[in-house]
């Protein structure tokens, strides 16, 4: 069986599946089940968001306040020098997720505590996005106005900063109703200074542990036990564990960076690997597949 014949952009030289037989049989098990089965989870930075765009990097939601002028000099440069030690680990496929978890969760911590000594007002957190060059794929408005459109819902589960990707998404005009996101968000006084992070940190390698304690979200989903599922890390693939009777997860996962040294361990974990693909035309061609009644 071929998944690249009932979805041609499944041939595309960007893609790679370890396996494609399973993913005809995942796709089309989805299909049959219905659309009104089927839930999308999403990670948003590097995933929903473009890695590069003409030869230069993208930023993050942290990387959006890195730049911005809301953060002092001396701030920016102690969090690009968290960046310039951390990143390389996070992408380092030598070193295994064990190793690497108690490094990221300094990585989190400490580039949280600078954040919260900036005193950030809510109020600047639209400028800082204006005037960023984060930039979502190309063909997210077609892939969040179908979701909408289908009534699917999109859990949007970032690592990165809750109050930055909310606004990311405002100002390309995609944040519908069937959105939902799971983030680190900002707790601010009755001035609208920044005093905190509110509740649990999620880091890049516990969301499982963050979708376990949004047991109700999934519990009102419960209907819905498909799930396409969006990520650009390893740490990515525990997105679904909260889901309920789960049936089918159609794991799709950009590889944006060091994809020679990466590939195989993506390949293994993710259903549709796809390699330095700026776009959303992979996800865009799924869902059209599964909206098509056949
Ligand atoms: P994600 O789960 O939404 O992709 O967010 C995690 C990304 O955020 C991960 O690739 C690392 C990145 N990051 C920064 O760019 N700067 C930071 O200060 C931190 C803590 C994370
Ligand atoms: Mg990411």
């Amino acid at each position: 069986m071929d998944p690249c014949k009932v979805i041609p952009a499944l041939g595309s030289t960007s893609v790679c599946m370890r396996d494609p037989q399973r993913v005809e049989e995942l796709l089309h098990g989805m299909q049959k089940a219905g659309l009104n089965t089927i839930q999308v989870i999403s990670d948003f930075d590097m995933t929903l968001t473009r890695f590069a765009h003409n030869g230069k990097r993208c930023p993050t939601s942290h990387n959006i306040l890195e730049i911005s002028q809301i953060i002092s000099d001396e701030c920016k440069q102690k969090l690009k020098d968290l960046l310039n030690k951390y990143y390389p680990i996070e992408i380092d496929s030598s070193r295994t997720i064990e190793e690497k978890l108690p490094l990221m969760v300094e990585w989190w911590t400490r580039a949280h505590e600078l954040m919260v000594q900036q005193k950030i007002r809510k109020d600047q957190l639209a400028l800082a996005v204006q005037e960023s060059d984060a930039m979502l794929r190309d063909g997210y408005q077609q892939f969040f106005d179908c979701l909408h459109q289908q009534s699917v819902p999109l859990l949007i589960f970032s690592a990165g900063l809750g109050d930055v990707l909310e606004e990311v998404i405002r100002q390309a005009g995609v944040f519908h109703p069937n959105v939902k996101v799971f983030s680190n968000y900002m707790d601010f006084d009755e001035t609208g200074v920044m005093t905190a992070f509110k509740g649990e940190l999620i880091h890049i390698y516990n969301k499982r542990e963050g979708a376990l304690l949004n047991t109700g979200h999934f519990e009102e989903l419960r209907s819905r036990p498909n799930v396409v599922l969006l990520g650009d890390s390893l740490g990515d693939l525990t997105m679904a564990d909260g889901v309920q009777d789960v049936e089918n997860v159609l794991k799709i996962g950009f590889l944006n960076d060091k994809v020679d040294e990466r590939l195989q361990s993506y390949l293994n974990s993710y259903d549709i690997v796809l390699l330095k693909d700026e776009t959303m035309e992979v996800p865009n061609a799924i869902l059209d597949f599964l909206i098509v009644d056949k």
